[in-house]
């Protein structure tokens, strides 16, 4: 009776072991929506380079430094999410740019709609379904997105007022953008280390 009591409550313990050792299940929607968020990223990236050369062509050199900028930052968010991606065995498919390039005006307008809907509604999402399926290194790579966006916005939003208000001189010249996260901030307000990924200053990439 002592031996077959010993021997199941072994075969109990090799049970909860083993159970305990099973693989954690894979975060399905979050590889959907890092796909969705690295084409997101990758299209920006693409769309803020061309809106940066038709703000030079109009004379808009301080908007087109920010699209500049902007346009790295986007690049690093679609190499986080890329690498998330693959850790999780999963190969990022090729993105092929889709945009339109209007007036520097109409395309400061789309930068701030796609942004807003980045950091209001996107990224935010993206960060929920993340949290439920513990998918810890997607949240970062969404945090540090959602955490941009917000700048950019922003930074946006202040051009437009410039453009707008024929203001365009009170703009910032120069930019940094972290390497690690895309942080990007204006010259005036340079932080060391970065305030999202503490990235030192040395390490980041400046435009102007
Ligand atoms: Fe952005
Ligand atoms: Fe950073």
């Amino acid at each position: 009776m002592k031996r077959v009591l010993l021997i199941s409550s072994l075969m109990v313990s090799i049970v909860i072991f083993f159970s305990g050792c099973q693989p954690t299940p894979k975060p399905v929607k979050t590889i959907e929506n890092l796909k969705v968020a690295f084409k997101g990223e990758s299209n920006a990236s693409a769309k803020y380079a061309a809106y940066a050369q038709k703000a030079r062509e109009e004379g808009f050199p301080a908007i087109a430094v920010l699209f500049t900028a902007a346009s790295e930052a986007e690049k690093i968010h679609a190499g986080n999410h890329a690498k998330v991606l693959e850790k999780l065995g999963v190969k990022p498919e090729e993105v092929k740019p889709e945009f339109q390039v209007l007036t520097t005006k109409e395309n400061l307008q789309d930068a701030i709609t796609g942004e807003g809907y980045e950091m209001e509604t996107m990224y935010p999402g993206f960060l929920t379904v993340a949290e439920e399926e513990k998918a810890n290194d997607a949240k970062t790579s969404f945090t540090f997105a959602l955490d941009t966006e917000k700048k950019h916005h922003s930074f946006y939003v202040s051009a437009m007022a410039a453009l707008e208000g024929g203001t365009l001189s009170s703009l910032p010249v120069a930019y940094y953008v972290c390497p690690k996260c895309g942080n990007t901030f204006d010259e005036a307000n340079v932080k060391d280390p970065c305030d999202f990924c503490q990235t030192p200053k040395d390490k980041f990439k400046k435009f102007m």
